[in-house]
């Protein structure tokens, strides 16, 4: 069973227990989709785990902005981008790890990227709104996957899987979803650490075989908001957090 896990964003509260989930559930396997780090408190523990721990872990916007310097962010974002690279100082190892990123893997029949197919490290992958989207999220899959079948996006904090047939989101009732081999679909994994479809749980997928199972867990959100403020980072990054947006 491989686990896919995507914007951790320094989050440690919500890392430890997606995995000691997976730990559970038994993941051999851990791929990161990027943004390790960015808004959140502990860039330092965080980055550790995903250098030790990730056979896979991309470059996302927030890595890139990190190593480069270059962004279009959102003062908020800006400032924490810039304290996480104060953070990072003290470990060299850690920050050559950060700089040789990699804005795409492949596994097999799945690829994956932060972003989309089209730019792999900025571009979103939207959940379609209305059926004419939807066509064309499917004309996507049919035309545009070609050697590989799944494509793992991260990037938005949302959860959802768009297939040739149309677009499915998880929920309570319904979270596992079972991919025929060779069937195109676009799975959107969420943000561990800072979900945004006004759901505060952390999300993550794992995939065993055929079966696509996305999972919520809850973590203590109040402890990571104390670790922002303590921190000196925007109150905004707190808050978010505790309305999943
Ligand atoms: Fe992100």
């Amino acid at each position: 069973m491989i686990a896919i896990l995507s914007d951790i964003h320094a989050n440690m509260e919500a890392l430890s227990v997606v995995l000691e989930r997976c730990e559970k559930l038994g993941v051999t396997d851990y791929l990161c989709l990027g943004d390790v780090i960015g808004y959140g408190p502990e860039p330092l523990a965080v980055g550790r785990i995903a250098q030790e721990r990730f056979s896979v872990s991309l470059m996302g916007n927030h890595e890139e902005a990190l190593v480069t310097g270059k962004h279009r962010f959102n003062p908020h974002a800006a400032q924490a981008i810039n304290w996480t690279r104060q953070q990072l100082q003290g470990d060299a190892a850690l920050w050559a790890w950060f700089q040789a990123r990699k804005p795409f893997a492949v596994k097999k029949h799945l690829l994956m990227v932060h972003g989309s197919i089209y730019d792999p490290v900025h571009d979103y992958v939207d959940e379609p709104e209305n059926p004419i989207e939807s066509q064309q999220m499917i004309d996507t899959l049919n035309k545009d996957f070609s050697g590989f079948d799944l494509c793992f996006a991260g990037h938005n904090h949302t959860p959802f899987m768009a297939t040739t047939m149309g677009t499915m989101t998880p929920h309570d009732g319904h979270r596992q979803f079972r991919i025929p081999k060779g069937h195109k679909a676009y799975i959107c994994v969420g943000s561990v650490g800072q979900p945004r479809d006004r759901d505060v749980r952390s999300s993550f997928a794992t995939l065993d075989g055929e079966l696509l199972t996305f999972h919520r867990l809850p973590y203590a959100i109040e402890t990571t908001q104390a670790k922002i403020r303590k921190a000196g980072l925007n109150e905004f990054l707190a808050e978010r957090l505790g309305e999943g947006i």
